[in-house]
């Protein structure tokens, strides 16, 4: 069996597999869908759970993926989330296994998930507000998201990770308060740099909240730098007020962190993506579903990976917003 690992041409190594496993959503966020939702994926075109596994299994053997996510659109949407994360845990070496989600539903899965071996979970919550909430996502939907939150935290499923996107003039002055109510809570907020990843093309420049501005925000609390090393993880973190607990911000467009990329992404449909912002993909369902060993299909997911750009570009003025949404290809 060969590892020959997952290395682009520019010194970088892939151990990070992000899986979507739904491109469908129950919400919609206006940073990444329209009211109407999109064209889902036809449901023939969608992996099965033994067709993720089998790609899964393929990168832990082969390719030496080490840690999997499990995204969307919505995962928890996926009936058979559970026994995925059951089955990935069950493969050798055992990769850590975590999930992003919106939080509903999770109320009623997250004890099973963390049975079933889920190491973390990531819940996206841009306002403890229940008006904003509608407004963001138009649905009145919040209590859901706290309650599965909470059940999270209880299933051991800690620290739980808070992703918020601020949007200017809807929550960016909610800044403060979500994190104190994160603080309170013991969970770690991370504030994400809104991208060009919205299935409207709306996105503009000066509308994103950067990070220099979320710093000005947040100017009420104590930040001291984080001392671990933060490798290739996008967030750079800062203990608040003293500690223990943290607040992590992912500068993803004003400061790039594409050099320590260590990410490789399987949408929904079986296409791998060397990149968030990647205009090509390569398809893995088609010789999947004909018969291939797993050896051509990891050679095919290496030449993949071959091609990665160093950069995302959404700085290069050229920038073209790659065709698929955030929600088909996986945050
Ligand atoms: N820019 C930044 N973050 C986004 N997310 C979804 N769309 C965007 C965007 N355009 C976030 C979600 C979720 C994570 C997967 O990415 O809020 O937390
Ligand atoms: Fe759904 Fe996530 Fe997109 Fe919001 S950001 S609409 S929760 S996929």
């Amino acid at each position: 069996m060969s590892t020959d690992a997952l290395a682009d041409g520019f010194g970088r190594v892939a151990t990070d597999l992000r899986v979507s496993l739904t491109d469908r959503c129950n919400l919609r966020c206006n940073y990444c869908m329209p009211a109407e939702g999109l064209d889902w994926l036809p449901n023939a075109e969608v992996l099965t759970d033994d067709e993720v596994i089998r790609l899964v299994r393929i990168g832990v053997e082969q390719l030496g993926i080490e840690e999997v996510r499990f995204t969307g659109g919505e995962p928890l949407l996926r009936k058979g989330l559970v026994d995925l994360v059951r089955r990935t845990k069950e493969l050798a070496p055992t990769p850590e296994v975590s999930l992003t989600t919106n939080g509903l539903g999770l109320q009623r899965t997250a004890h099973a998930l963390a049975e079933a071996g889920l190491d973390r979970v990531n819940v996206s919550l841009d306002t403890i507000r229940p008006d904003t909430f509608a407004t963001i996502t138009l649905r009145d939907r919040l209590a859901d998201v706290l309650a599965g939150l909470a059940a999270a935290n209880d299933a051991g499923l800690a620290p739980v990770k808070v992703n918020a996107v601020l949007l200017r003039g809807v929550n960016d002055d909610q800044a403060p308060e979500l994190l104190q109510w994160c603080l309170d809570q013991g969970y770690e907020l991370r504030f994400i740099e809104q991208m060009p990843l919205d299935a409207q093309h709306d996105w503009s420049r000066t509308e994103m909240i950067t990070a220099e501005e979320i710093f000005d925000l947040l100017s009420g609390f104590d930040l001291t730098p984080a001392e671990e090393a933060r490798g290739s993880a996008p967030a750079e973190k800062f203990v608040v007020n003293g500690g223990p607990t943290t607040v992590g911000v992912i500068a993803s467009v004003t400061r790039p962190f594409c050099g320590d990329c260590d990410r490789v992404r399987l949408t929904a449909d079986g296409q791998v993506r060397n990149c968030l912002f990647a205009r090509e993909e390569s398809d893995l369902r088609t010789p999947l579903r004909s018969g291939a060993s797993d050896e051509l299909i990891a050679q095919r997911w290496r030449l993949a990976m071959a091609t990665k750009l160093p950069g995302h570009g959404i700085n290069d003025p050229l920038f073209l917003q790659p065709t698929r949404p955030m929600s088909a290809i996986g945050g």
